[in-house]
């Protein structure tokens, strides 16, 4: 039994960091969200801002050599598996835990059936017998929407396309009833009548067992259907935190504003309106906001201090001296 007094997921900062010949970076730094029991949490962000990262610092699939560092907690319910011993976490990943990667290949063995490698979640997790397992297996299949289940469940992931591919990898990832599912970039790959079925899948996950998931995407359309709250992420770190509602009705950072800008209205046939400027480059980072480069509202403080994420109404909460306590500081200096 879950314990329901503890959140499902607390992450309090996550901060990985790599050593590399030009410096150390900090792919994620000082990360710091929740998501409960039956919760959809968006993390948006340009490429390259941190979020497969993210996902890989929980599951502990970085920060196993020795030029790379993981710190910080990562309490999946109550226990932190920042940790724990990799044994302990093996039992973890796959079963109370399921990523979605954003390669599907690296989470799909060559030498084994496709069928084969879903069928090994209820064989290894839940005792189940060989002939349960597979029909368990053949039965996702069926549900990730891949046609003549019987037969695909016998091939190999080099005879399925890449499309099928990605829908065999969240096939495995739901066949544990995973109590957290971290989806990276789930549907990018896919076309979009295949990409509104898994996200049915996924929210029927949520609905049916009250699994909390981690969507990450760059898709704001599929954040305004799926998600609960919305994390937005800049060079590392959250910049802002809100209900989705709120997040779309109220951005508040000067970059969620240009991320939601570049969004074509309804109808529209514009195309996006990227933000202008670079994103920024993990090695020359300034101790102030990385975004300020970019920012139309930058001020001086801006380029020397990194703004806190603090609360600025309810549940919401940005990193920008535009907002909050941090405001008043700013106009003082
Ligand atoms: N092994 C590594 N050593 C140093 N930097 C890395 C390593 N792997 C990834 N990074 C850097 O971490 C940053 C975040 O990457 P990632 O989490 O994949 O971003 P996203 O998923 O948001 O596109 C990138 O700038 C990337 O270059
Ligand atoms: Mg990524």
């Amino acid at each position: 039994m879950p314990d329901v007094k503890k959140p499902l997921l607390e992450v309090k900062s996550l901060t990985t960091s790599f050593r590399t010949d030009r410096g150390v970076v900090r792919p994620v730094d000082d990360v710091s969200f929740t998501i409960e029991y039956g919760q959809i949490l968006g993390i948006v962000g340009e490429s390259g801002s941190g979020k497969s990262m993210t996902s890989q610092s929980i599951l502990r699939l970085v920060g196993n050599r020795k030029s790379e560092k993981v710190a910080g907690e990562v309490l999946f319910e109550g226990q932190n598996l920042l940790e724990l011993k990799e044994k302990q976490m093996q039992k973890i990943r796959g079963k109370e835990i399921s990523l979605i990667a954003q390669d599907p290949m690296t989470s799909l063995n060559p030498v084994y059936s496709v069928g084969n490698q879903i069928a090994e979640v209820p064989f290894i997790h839940e005792k189940s017998s060989k002939k349960n397992s597979w029909e368990k297996a053949v039965a996702m299949i069926k549900r990730v929407g891949i046609p003549s289940a019987e037969v695909r469940a016998t091939q190999y992931p080099h005879e399925f396309s890449g499309g099928m591919r990605q829908r065999g990898v969240i096939a495995m990832a739901l066949a544990g009833n995973p109590k957290l599912l971290i989806a990276d970039e789930p549907t990018t790959a896919l076309d979009v009548t295949i990409q509104a079925q898994i996200l049915e899948l996924i929210r029927d996950l949520r609905d049916e067992t009250g699994a909390g998931i981690m969507l990450i995407t760059h898709d704001l359309g599929v954040v305004a259907e799926l998600c609960d709250q919305v994390a937005v992420m800049y060079a590392g770190k959250i910049v802002e935190k809100a209900p989705v509602e709120d997040l779309f009705s109220e951005p508040k950072h000067p970059y969620t504003k240009g991320l939601l800008a570049s969004l074509p209205k309804l109808g529209d046939k514009a195309r996006l309106t990227p933000i202008p400027g670079q994103p920024p480059n993990l090695h020359h980072l300034s101790t102030g906001c990385a975004f300020a480069d970019r920012c139309p509202f930058v001020m001086d403080v801006c380029k020397v201090v990194h703004p806190n994420l603090q609360e600025d109404g309810p549940e919401h909460e940005v990193a920008c001296y535009l907002y909050g306590e941090e405001e008043r500081h700013a106009n003082e200096s």
